[in-house]
């Protein structure tokens, strides 16, 4: 694998071997492993977690990075995307992309030699998903056989989520308003992986359809950035697609409540629910930075040079 875009980039068991990785890796701190590796982060648009993640993983494992902030990249606008792409390709190993078009983390992959992460498009956020399979196999210690209902926008976060968990024999439901539906093409693409895996991927009209009986009850914000514009058309749209303590009572009593962050409290997801004992959002926010260890050292060759016969 050169470059990871989409969680489709992986097989299901690509993902159970980084999430071993990540486990062994989460539990050895400080590596060695990318000594003298450069990663350069293109950002497009804010960030607080995959940027910090990026680095500091980057830096525990005995790599840099340097970070572009939106007003210095000027991708396509500045530079031609395949001229910026060949350029840090002569600078850097790695580059991790935050974009408002998956177009341009494609192009940019397209024409870089070196491989790309997507750090969030409009269509995807792998990071995020392998982190979330990551942390619900940390608390509930199995994948397959869960179930993982998803309320809210059918956005990046979701799309990767729905791939994720079908890829690794999780049960997958999602409640959307109409008009806010997962794309049909990946609802697809899930379906064919959840066949294969065993498990299955539907569409409820209403968030309590999709929550009843779910190990998992996962949330991501009303209005994704970039689209602040139609901030009050969506919270009409979203209006009862809350993940509050009523709607949690319906899940199975030992369910986790999980969030990519940031969380706009009292929107998607109310202040109780969101700092209750179910929810593992700062968990999952810090394993972030575990699990990208393990990608990083997967995409940079580091494993074999730290963890000697390990695989
Ligand atoms: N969850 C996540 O990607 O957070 P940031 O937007 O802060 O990076
Ligand atoms: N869907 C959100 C996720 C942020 C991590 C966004 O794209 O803004």
């Amino acid at each position: 694998m050169k470059d990871l875009l989409s969680v489709s980039d992986l097989s299901g068991d690509d993902i159970q071997l980084l999430l071993s990785d990540a486990e062994e890796i989460k539990a050895s701190g400080w590596l060695s492993a990318l000594d003298g590796k450069v990663m350069a982060l293109l950002f497009e648009k804010p960030s607080l977690r995959t940027r910090v993640s990026l680095e500091i993983a980057m830096r525990q494992l005995g790599g840099q990075s340097l970070y572009l902030s939106p007003t210095e990249v000027g991708l396509g606008e500045r530079e031609s995307i395949p001229d910026v792409a060949r350029v840090i390709g002569r600078y850097t190993d790695i580059i991790a992309v935050r974009a408002f078009k998956h177009d341009t983390v494609q192009t940019l992959a397209e024409y870089a030699d070196i491989p790309v992460i997507n750090a969030l498009s409009d269509l995807e956020h792998p990071c995020q998903a392998l982190t979330d399979i990551f942390t619900i196999r940390e608390k509930k210690r199995k994948l397959a056989g869960l179930t993982l209902a998803y309320v809210g926008d059918g956005n990046n976060v979701a799309n990767s989520l729905m791939l994720a968990a079908s890829l690794t024999g999780m049960n997958f439901r999602i409640a959307s308003p109409k008009g806010y539906r997962v794309q049909e093409n990946i609802l697809q693409l899930a379906q064919g992986y959840a066949a294969e895996s065993g498990a299955d991927v539907l569409c409820a009209d209403k968030p309590q359809q999709a929550v009843a009986g779910a190990d998992v009850v996962y949330t991501d914000v009303w209005i994704s950035m970039g689209q602040e514009a139609e901030a009050n058309k969506r919270r009409r749209a979203f209006n009862s697609f809350q993940v509050n303590g009523e709607l949690m009572s319906l899940a199975r009593e030992d369910a986790i409540l999980m969030h990519p962050l940031p969380a706009h409290r009292g929107e998607e997801v109310s202040e109780d629910v969101l700092d209750s004992p179910q929810s593992v959002v700062f968990d999952q926010a810090e394993n972030r930075m575990h699990l990208e260890k393990a990608l990083l050292m997967h995409m940079l060759g580091g494993l074999e040079i730290t963890l000697p016969g390990y695989h």
